[in-house]
């Protein structure tokens, strides 16, 4: 069927940074015919280097790549220093509170606040180059000051979203082996004051690397202070200097680690290192969001996962950009918020995720029209597929039928946007990434021949040539980064990076992503590892086996949807109800402590057994058909026990 097709908004266009589709195509080719040229042109216009790089691609170590090798840079210099001149008393940062409050932080204010959070690190804490510091903190500048200040001083920083639970804080901290952890007695969340340093300090135990903690008092609710290990940032703040010197940094030297899941095991280390990233963090601003000197742009993430870090943080402060930041929560007092925060901020640029526009207007389906968003230019969206009813809805009542939808299709990996619409020059359809970025050789491929897969038929998800902000290791693991990306597509007969999404071309050449093709799944724009949610659900004692998979979900996208079977529950006898919703709270309290709220099952299923070919090995396939309601069409004979599909389908339809 042949969609609706938006062309982009004639009057945008003129003064977009990349102005028609013959602009895009130029520039694709420019990128083809000389990829080194291409990016080290961009490298040179685009970083002030400390000193200039030798090389644009090393490839020789191949999967393991660097760029602009050689150059010397400073990505804390990049994002503020070089700004001052010419920007010093613009708002870098705007930042409205949970309840309301606001504040302005210019370029000088965000070097002076970096700066002195900086010199803490290194005179308080003996932070030096390459050491990992953690940072579990609430959506405040804090928490951009300190990913700016372990920038400054080369320390590696490792977010962990506020939302995991100690369990998950411990492990993260502990694989990172991190001396310091930063973080804030708590927030505020629908005007209430919530708690983080209790969370930091379960997670610190016997053994941990945790030397210090540093504490941003934002709520000033009682908290326990270990002595010699605990300290405030409000009070060691105070008679720090405003100079740290920027600490010289290779091309090569990691930026950052973000963990985050896959599909089989514990969540991995992802490394991002300083110039590539912040190279095409930078330019993806430029051209997908097209952010002007003046505009006031928003991203509604969370600091917590890489939408916050690429787009919150260093994509526009790299690009010298107002960037808001919200603490809140975006249906608090009401779903009228992040339009009332247009209007008043008016916002230009809006970037969320398809299951915040779903909430949205199964919320608040009139609340647009009561508020004045004739600011807003450019609405992206980001983190999973966006159905076209909630597309249309945003792109008619958010937008005003004026403003493109930057459908931006990426992942932790990719470090910043992969395949997306240029706002003036793309034209659009609805749930559809459209295509690669100039630079961006992304391809979808057929797995079994490596050749690019036909027009409607699903293949991988695939970038054939490295890229600047690609992924350089999984943290102490060099298998497992081989493993995860390149082991699974071949293209003349050479490894090339899989995303773990399947993907389709349309007759016009652009790109749809179907979604993953392993066991990650997708709960309200977050990546979850359906291993990760078994290990949990397993640490119950009455727990012999469990197998989870992604459920459609009208609001969150996907669902978690678990079959369990139980050591001691002989399914004859189970019909005791109130048990078997005891045993449900007992797992869901342990997902809990063990991950957090964000994975809490939505389904829960006893089953007598799981469908297991002869080998052993569970047929989610079956079981995710099931949980969807679908009918099976697979061929069950290689089950050990076929008659197990249907013992579960009708179990399923009895709940
Ligand atoms: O499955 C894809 C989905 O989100 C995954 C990446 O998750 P994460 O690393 O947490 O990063 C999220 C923010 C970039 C991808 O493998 N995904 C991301 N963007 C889109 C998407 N699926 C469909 N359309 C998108 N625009």
């Amino acid at each position: 069927m042949l969609q609706d097709i938006y062309q982009p908004n004639p009057e945008f266009a003129k003064t977009a940074t990349i102005k028609s589709m013959d602009e895009y195509y130029a520039l694709t080719k420019k990128a083809t015919d000389d990829y080194e040229g291409f990016w080290g042109d961009y490298a040179k216009e685009k970083i002030d280097w400390f000193k200039p790089f030798d090389t644009v691609l090393d490839e020789s170590n191949a999967p393991f790549v660097a760029w602009f090798k050689g150059g010397k840079l400073n990505v804390s210099h990049q994002c503020i220093d070089r700004h001052l001149d010419t920007r010093k008393n613009k708002a870098a940062i705007i930042f409205e509170g949970d309840r309301g409050d606001v504040q302005t932080i210019t370029y000088l204010d965000l070097y002076k606040n970096v700066n002195k959070f900086a010199n803490l690190l290194k005179e308080d804490f003996g932070v030096k180059k390459g050491d990992r510091v953690v940072i579990y903190m609430p959506m405040i500048p804090e928490a951009a000051y300190a990913m700016l200040a372990c920038a400054r001083i080369g320390a590696i920083h490792s977010i962990v979203f506020g939302g995991f639970s100690s369990e998950a804080l411990k492990d993260r901290i502990e694989d990172a082996e991190a001396k310091v952890v930063i973080t804030a007695d708590g927030a505020f969340r629908k005007t209430k004051p919530y708690m983080l340093k209790p969370v930091v300090d379960a997670a610190i135990t016997e053994g941990s690397p945790v030397e210090k903690v540093l504490v941003v008092e934002r709520n000033n609710e009682e908290v326990t202070w270990l002595a010699g290990r605990d300290y405030s940032y409000n009070e060691l703040i105070k008679n720090k200097s405003t100079h740290c010197e920027a600490e010289v940094m290779d091309s090569e030297d990691p930026l950052f680690l973000l963990y985050t899941s896959g599909s089989t095991g514990k969540p991995k280390g992802v490394q991002h290192n300083s110039a590539g990233y912040i190279l095409w963090a930078q330019m993806t601003m430029e051209w997908v969001f097209d952010v002007k000197e003046n505009d006031t742009y928003w991203c509604t993430a969370d600091v917590g996962w890489i939408t916050g870090h690429t787009y919150i943080v260093y994509g526009p402060l790299a690009m010298g950009a107002t960037t808001m930041m919200f603490e809140g929560v975006i249906t608090y007092p009401d779903a009228g918020r992040p339009w009332a925060m247009v209007e008043n901020h008016r916002i230009n640029q809006f970037y969320t995720a398809p299951t915040a526009i779903r909430v949205l207007h199964k919320m608040g389906e009139d609340e647009p029209a009561k508020y004045d968003l004739s600011s807003l230019k450019v609405l992206g969206t980001v983190g999973e597929p966006i159905d076209p009813t909630a597309w249309k809805w945003y792109y008619e009542e958010v937008g005003n039928s004026k403003c493109a939808i930057v459908d931006t299709y990426w992942q932790t990996e990719t470090g910043g946007h992969i395949v997306s619409p240029l706002p003036g020059a793309t034209p659009i359809k609805a749930g559809c990434a459209t295509l690669p970025l100039p630079g961006i050789i992304a391809e979808v491929l057929d797995p079994a021949t490596g050749e690019i897969a036909e027009v409607g038929e699903t293949g991988y998800m695939c970038i054939t040539r490295p890229w600047p902000s690609q992924i350089r290791a999984v943290w102490g693991d060099e298998d497992r980064y081989i493993k995860s990306y390149f082991a699974d597509v071949k293209k003349d007969g050479k490894a090339v990076y899989f995303t773990g999404d399947g993907a389709k071309y349309d007759e016009d050449g652009y790109i749809t992503i179907t979604g993953r093709t392993d066991d990650v799944i997708n709960v309200s724009g977050h990546r979850m590892g359906t291993a990760e949610v078994e290990a949990a659900i397993k640490k119950h004692s009455n727990v012999a086996a469990v197998a989870v998979v992604g459920k459609p979900h009208e609001l969150k996208g996907e669902g978690i949807f678990a079959y369990i079977v139980l050591k001691s529950v002989p399914m004859e006898h189970k019909d005791d109800i109130a048990d078997e919703l005891e045993t449900m709270k007992e797992i869901n309290k342990i997902i809990k402590i063990e991950i957090g709220n964000i994975a809490l099952c939505d389904d829960m299923v006893f089953v007598p057994d799981l469908p297991k070919t002869r080998s052993g090995k569970i047929m989610r396939r079956i079981l995710r058909a099931i949980a969807k309601g679908e009918k099976i069409t697979q061929d069950t004979s290689t089950l050990e026990d076929p008659s197990i599909v249907g013992i579960i389908e009708d179990l399923c339809k009895a709940k």
